[in-house]
């Protein structure tokens, strides 16, 4: 008998500044149904420095300024979430980076449903697996890297 076993994926998901506190739960609840597992969540304020290291490729557009200021205006949510495809999949779900041009396509996603422009468009997510690792590591290193000292603490008493 053949099993395939399909390995999970990680990626990077943020619920922006001024999405939080509004629409966090019917996001959380929409993520939840759509199968992933979410390893972890917090609820961070990034600092000037991380926005600039998420969005580096961005660093001579027009609105990078903008975009910078807006990710610092309060607390982001932050999760890791996995699933087999996780990258391609919370993509699918965020749906265009344009909410209203998505809008014209009206393929339901949350971008359509919680955005307001192209600048407010409610979530994040990583656009490559080596990206995800790299965003992970951003927003989540320092935690992580607590969490397995207080593990390795707990195995050492
Ligand atoms: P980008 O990485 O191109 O899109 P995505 O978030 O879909 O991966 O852009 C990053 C963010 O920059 C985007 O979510 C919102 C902002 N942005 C603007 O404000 N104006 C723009 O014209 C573009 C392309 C992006």
């Amino acid at each position: 008998e053949i099993q395939v076993v399909f390995p999970p994926e990680q990626t990077l998901a943020l619920i922006k500044p001024d999405t939080v506190e509004e629409h966090k739960d019917e996001i959380l609840k929409a993520i939840q149904d759509a199968g992933f597992s979410i390893l972890h969540m917090m609820a961070v304020c990034l600092s000037q420095a991380d926005i600039e290291k998420l969005y580096r490729k961005l660093q001579d557009k027009p609105f990078f300024n903008q975009l910078v200021d807006f990710m610092c205006s309060g607390p982001c949510m932050a999760l890791i979430l996995s699933k087999f495809r996780a990258v391609h999949e919370w993509r699918a779900m965020m749906g265009p980076t344009d909410p209203c041009q998505a809008r014209e396509t009206a393929a339901e996603s949350l971008r359509v449903h919680f955005g307001k422009d192209i600048l407010h468009n409610a979530v994040h997510g990583s656009s490559s697996s080596e990206r995800a690792n790299e965003e992970i590591h951003l927003v989540f290193g320092d935690v992580c890297r607590e969490e397995n000292q207080a593990s390795l603490l707990h195995e050492a008493s």
